[in-house]
């Protein structure tokens, strides 16, 4: 029978951003997040005393999280992957002290988890940075946001490092062609040499903390995270499966530099090809060949790509644009949903690595309603995964080396994309609306029950 390894991770995942709220509390500056009040995609907008933002609650996890925590472990997780807000160690980013109310925050957060015995994941940044670094210093286009990176990552190595030991450098390090304020703290509108060149500057700091852990956490891991943009190609034209192979290259390239310690050969070419400069030191490829040890990333569908620009629709997912896949349904905010997709991504990034992979985020959103008793009976989340894991389980048979699963969004939480409430993903509903409007309360899904029997029989009971 086919199952999943005896040390399988499972649990779920979120962002501080998304959650945690209290986004002025004890010492904590403004991010990039707190100036998206509409989410990665809205304009930056200036914040002024008593306007409000539905992330500056969010599900107010920051108060909230030992009883949040304890119905994980009633679901069994083994593992939760939360991220740090930065500006909760260093609020403008460029201070040479920590904030220690900050620090004290997580020492509770990781204490508590360790009590219930959930083994933390934590993302260095995910989807934020401070704005002060965007302000002052021009965010990753700046070289020196390397170095203020370096130090915030080596205060969390220090302090955590008998109760952390697994870790994450950025949260999708391919978004930033697509977001770039949320990416690389840079306005839309910048030129693409310029993305680029403060990509090399995430990318040489990612690899320099996968040295700084390796030097002071010995027995941790630490690995990238990638948003897994599965493409096919629409049709079998050659020149469809050339720019699908193009399209694939453009987000695996991260990934190649943070496996493979230098710039792939398309990549340059591709650079030439557009003309876009990139100053790259002797010293930055040294730091490069740092490389990570395992890989991470999220799936939540895949798209077609064609060399036709007339069928080349826009479909759009939170972040990547792609056309259409006609053998698909989506869910109802038009991401198609593709289990047997990801056991495709599994091997082709088993194959490419030959790191052990983390499925660090999958899952679906959707408008849950509570029925008459208060109860969201959520059978399209459970059939979604429920598919996704059966994939899963196959990708293991195929011989794929997988350290665990952790969902997207556990508990309802404030969406990414466009900051909504009503986008739910969890296994655990929370009484909040779109408008801020709710008691906040936590109430159990039906999939809530589903998942803690996938995690009590190891995947045993999953159907399929
Ligand atoms: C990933 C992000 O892109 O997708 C998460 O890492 C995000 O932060 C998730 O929340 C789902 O996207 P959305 O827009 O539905 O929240």
């Amino acid at each position: 029978m086919k199952t999943f390894p005896k040390d399988f991770l499972w649990g779920g995942a979120f962002a501080a951003n998304q959650v945690e709220g209290a986004y002025l509390e004890e010492g904590k500056g403004l991010s990039t997040s707190d100036m998206q009040p509409q989410g990665i995609f809205g304009p930056v907008v200036e914040r002024v005393p008593g306007d409000s933002s539905l992330k500056d609650v969010a599900i107010d996890f920051y108060h909230r999280y030992p009883e949040d925590i304890k119905l994980f472990a009633e679901m069994g997780f083994s593992c939760l992957r939360v991220s740090v807000a930065w500006t909760r160690i260093f609020p403008d980013g460029d201070e040479s002290q920590p904030n220690e109310a900050g620090l004290a925050f997580y020492d509770r957060l990781f204490d508590e988890l360790a009590a219930h015995g959930i083994t933390p994941l934590v993302t260095l940044s995910h989807y934020e940075m401070p704005w002060g670094l965007v302000k002052h210093y021009g965010g990753w286009g700046n070289r020196q946001t390397i170095t203020f990176f370096e130090r915030y990552a080596r205060t969390l190595f220090a302090r955590y490092k008998e109760k952390v030991k697994l870790w994450l450098t950025f949260n999708e390090i391919n978004m930033s062609l697509h977001a770039p304020l949320t990416g690389v703290g840079l306005p839309e509108g910048s030129s693409k040499s310029e993305i680029y060149q403060a990509i090399h500057h995430q990318l040489v700091a990612s690899a320099r903390v996968v040295k700084a852990c390796h030097e002071m956490i010995p027995d941790a891991r630490i690995g990238n995270m990638l948003l897994g943009g599965l493409m096919y190609p629409l049709t079998c034209k050659p020149e469809d499966v050339l720019k699908t192979l193009q399209e694939n290259r453009s987000w695996q390239f991260f990934g190649d530099v943070q496996c493979r310690g230098v710039y792939p050969g398309y990549m340059l070419r591709y650079f030439r090809d557009n003309q876009i400069q990139i100053a790259i030191t002797e010293a930055d490829r040294e730091a490069l060949k740092s490389t990570v040890d395992f890989v991470s990333f999220s799936y939540y569908m895949t798209g077609c790509v064609t060399a036709d620009e007339a069928l080349n629709k826009q479909a759009r997912g939170n972040v990547l644009s792609m056309v259409p896949n006609p053998h698909l349904i989506s869910s109802e905010w038009g991401w198609q949903i593709d289990p047997l997709g990801l056991r495709t991504l599994l091997n082709m990034l088993w194959d490419r690595y030959q790191k052990p992979l983390f499925i660090v985020e999958n899952g679906l959103g959707a408008n849950d309603k509570p029925d008459a008793e208060g109860v969201v009976q959520d059978d399209y989340r459970i059939r979604y995964l429920n598919d996704h894991l059966v994939q899963v389980r196959e990708a293991i048979d195929d011989g794929v080396d997988i350290i665990g699963y952790t969902c997207w969004g556990p508990i309802d939480l404030v969406s990414a994309s466009r900051a909504e409430l009503s986008k739910r993903y969890g296994f655990i509903y929370v009484d909040r609306d779109d408008s801020g409007k709710g008691t906040l309360a936590r109430r159990r899904k039906k999939s809530f029950y589903w998942y803690k029997e996938v995690i009590a029989t190891n995947g045993a009971s999953l159907d399929g």
